[in-house]
């Protein structure tokens, strides 16, 4: 049914008007897209962010190009870089931020429609963010298997060779193909159900965008999906992808904590936030 909640030609949303609409029930279906802005604050480096960002700092590795180290055609005969970094992006032992911990206050207040992930940090569902409103859409670091002849490879000695940086290689005999764990790389196809849960976000009564510069398909054609006259929410350090093109966008600029933050204060739920971070 088309909700009511949508917005009359030339109302400029804000961050009031939104919340007030979660708290009277207007909006039920938020779907969530997240990257990797998100988890900064948990000590993982972005990809993009200029110095800071993971890409800036792959000089020494001396690769065709940044993005290569996740290319699976370039990992297919040199997989030493990847081993280099897996170490800095493997999750070990990382504690969501407050950001995580709203996504969980979302589905715990019952308005939780569904979150697609571009990270693989896993950080979403130690939050407490049920594992069926998740897509990881870029995959995770919970299984590996060779690249080559796709034989899974036991997990011990995967975290064997994340802790030491040395690249792991497929115990099948004359295969030799280097190990690499279930992330999607560049050149690979995301998991099957991306298509199915694609679905849900014409379903959606408010889309939040959170930590990502929308660079990479399929993931940033996901907020074109929104329907018209539905309100699109943007927190993050910059503008990025078509925010600004409809006149529902609230983009919400600044670290994503700070605008989750701000949010709760209007929602009433800063205490109800704070007590589920610190259970995280
Ligand atoms: N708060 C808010 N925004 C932040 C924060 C923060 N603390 N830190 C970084 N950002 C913003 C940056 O300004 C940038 O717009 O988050 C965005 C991060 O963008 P990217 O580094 O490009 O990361 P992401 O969008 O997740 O990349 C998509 O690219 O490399 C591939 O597969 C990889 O999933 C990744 C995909």
């Amino acid at each position: 049914t088309k909700s009511q909640n949508t917005t009359s030609v030339g109302e400029k949303l804000d961050m009031r008007t939104i919340a007030s609409r979660i708290k009277d029930g207007q909006i039920t279906r938020i779907v969530v897209l997240l990257g990797a802005g998100i988890s900064t604050a948990a000590g993982i480096p972005d990809f993009r962010s200029p110095n800071t960002g993971l890409y800036d700092k792959l000089a020494p590795l001396h690769l065709p190009y940044p993005e290569a180290v996740f290319h699976i055609s370039y990992f297919a005969h040199t997989p030493e870089p990847f081993y280099a970094i897996a170490r800095a992006r493997h999750p070990g032992n990382l504690q969501p931020t407050a950001s995580h911990a709203f996504l969980a206050l979302l589905a715990q207040k019952k308005v939780l429609h569904f979150i697609f992930t571009q990270n693989i940090d896993g950080l979403e569902q130690d939050a407490g963010v049920p594992a069926d409103k998740i897509l990881w859409a870029h995959g995770n670091w919970k299984s590996q298997h060779c690249w080559k002849c796709k034989t899974e490879y036991p997990d011990d000695l995967m975290q064997k060779a994340i802790r030491d940086g040395a690249v792991p290689y497929c115990q099948m005999p004359e295969c030799g193909g280097a190990v690499k764990p279930d992330v999607v790389f560049f050149g690979q196809s995301l998991p099957l159900e991306f298509d199915e849960k694609e679905k849900l976000v014409p379903e959606a009564d408010l889309m939040l965008v959170m930590g990502t510069s929308l660079k990479v398909a399929p993931c940033s054609r996901l907020p074109r999906l929104v329907q018209e006259g539905i309100p699109r929410v943007l927190i993050n350090m910059e503008k990025s992808g078509d925010f600004g093109s409809r006149n529902e966008d609230v983009c919400i600029l600044g670290s994503c904590d700070e605008g989750v933050r701000k949010l709760a204060h209007e929602l009433g739920w800063s205490e109800d936030l704070d007590a589920l971070w610190r259970s995280a």
